[in-house]
């Protein structure tokens, strides 16, 4: 049986590298290269071309390289009876976590505007908020929410969370479901989002819903860019209704150039670096998931294709 294996990223040959260590015994295929494609059982990939995984006929399952898995369920012909699995990895989390913390201190404590001030060589104090004042909400209170919540609430933060279904996490006030959306963006002065990009997720973060977040509120994305509406965001921060913006996740990656993101001075844009999965401790992660999904057990994280995620 061989795996195929598929990473488009620059450090693909770290990842293979890290694969062959944790499956000393098993043959990687590499697209392109298929070889004889009845043997391949597994495939390990980020953004294969659509239609190939259509065209192994012993396939068991899929392991994505990343933790979204929006780009694999677009395949009109992904096969939907086989296991398709997550890659939740805690070190991703705490990468994620990191990042939003950055981004949310970054805000909090004003560095947008002391950048601003600096190009001016211009010295002033600004009024501060105490971070057991500031409400931020997380949309999205998966494992990478989750984690994030935790070390906000480490540095005082209040939190609120917001999720497709009910959830108790302490310390987080939890609100869920669509009506409850627009509350939630009206109570918090950050909003980060952390949603996986889905029917119900795409273009969610519209004029309406930036319009509910209050005056001089903050977004940050570090999970699709088709969840924010690019036009809408900038109307937003341009009104002066939205005082700033992190993003890490674009409609389009690279970010095209001449796009206005780039030049926005209320935008920091970064390429996609939150949470960048890490091959090391990856390929452990994806060795149970083939040894599970060979030995027919049950695979942990596998999507639920109803859910989107
Ligand atoms: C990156 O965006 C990932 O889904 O892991």
């Amino acid at each position: 049986m061989a795996i195929l294996f598929h990473c488009p990223w620059d450090n693909a040959d770290q990842w293979l590298a890290a694969l062959q260590a944790a499956m000393p015994n098993d043959e990687f295929r590499i697209y392109p290269d298929l070889g004889k494609v009845q043997e391949i059982d597994v495939a390990m990939v980020w953004r294969l071309p659509h239609g190939v995984l259509s065209g192994l006929p012993s396939l068991l399952g899929v392991c994505s390289l990343g933790a979204g898995v929006d780009a694999l369920l677009e395949d009109p012909d992904l096969p939907r009876n086989i296991p398709i699995a997550r890659l939740v990895d805690p070190l991703m989390m705490d990468r994620m976590a990191e990042y939003v913390c950055a981004a949310v201190l970054h805000h909090h404590l004003g560095f947008d505007d002391y950048n601003e001030q600096q190009t001016r060589q211009f010295w002033q104090r600004n009024p501060t908020t105490d971070a057991r004042d500031r409400t931020v909400a997380l949309l999205g209170m998966g494992q990478m929410g989750q984690r994030c919540a935790e070390r906000l609430g480490t540095l005082g933060f209040k939190l609120i969370g917001w999720s497709r279904s009910p959830k108790k996490i302490d310390d987080v006030k939890c609100f869920h479901g669509r009506d409850q959306l627009d509350g939630v963006l009206q109570a918090a002065s950050i909003v980060v989002i952390l949603l996986p990009s889905t029917e119900q997720t795409i273009n969610l973060i519209d004029k309406v819903a930036l319009n509910a977040m209050p005056k001089d509120a903050i977004l940050v994305n570090c999970s699709r860019g088709e969840i924010v509406v690019d036009d809408d965001l900038i109307s937003a921060l341009d009104s002066g209704h939205l005082r700033g913006a992190t993003l890490d996740a674009f409609r389009q990656e690279p970010l095209p150039s001449g796009h206005p993101f780039w030049q926005h001075p209320k935008i920091c844009v970064t390429p996609h670096i939150a949470s960048l999965s890490a091959p090391d401790t990856a390929a452990l992660i994806l060795a149970d998931q083939l040894h599970c999904t060979r030995n027919r057990q049950r695979v942990a994280n596998t999507v639920k294709l109803e859910q989107g995620y």
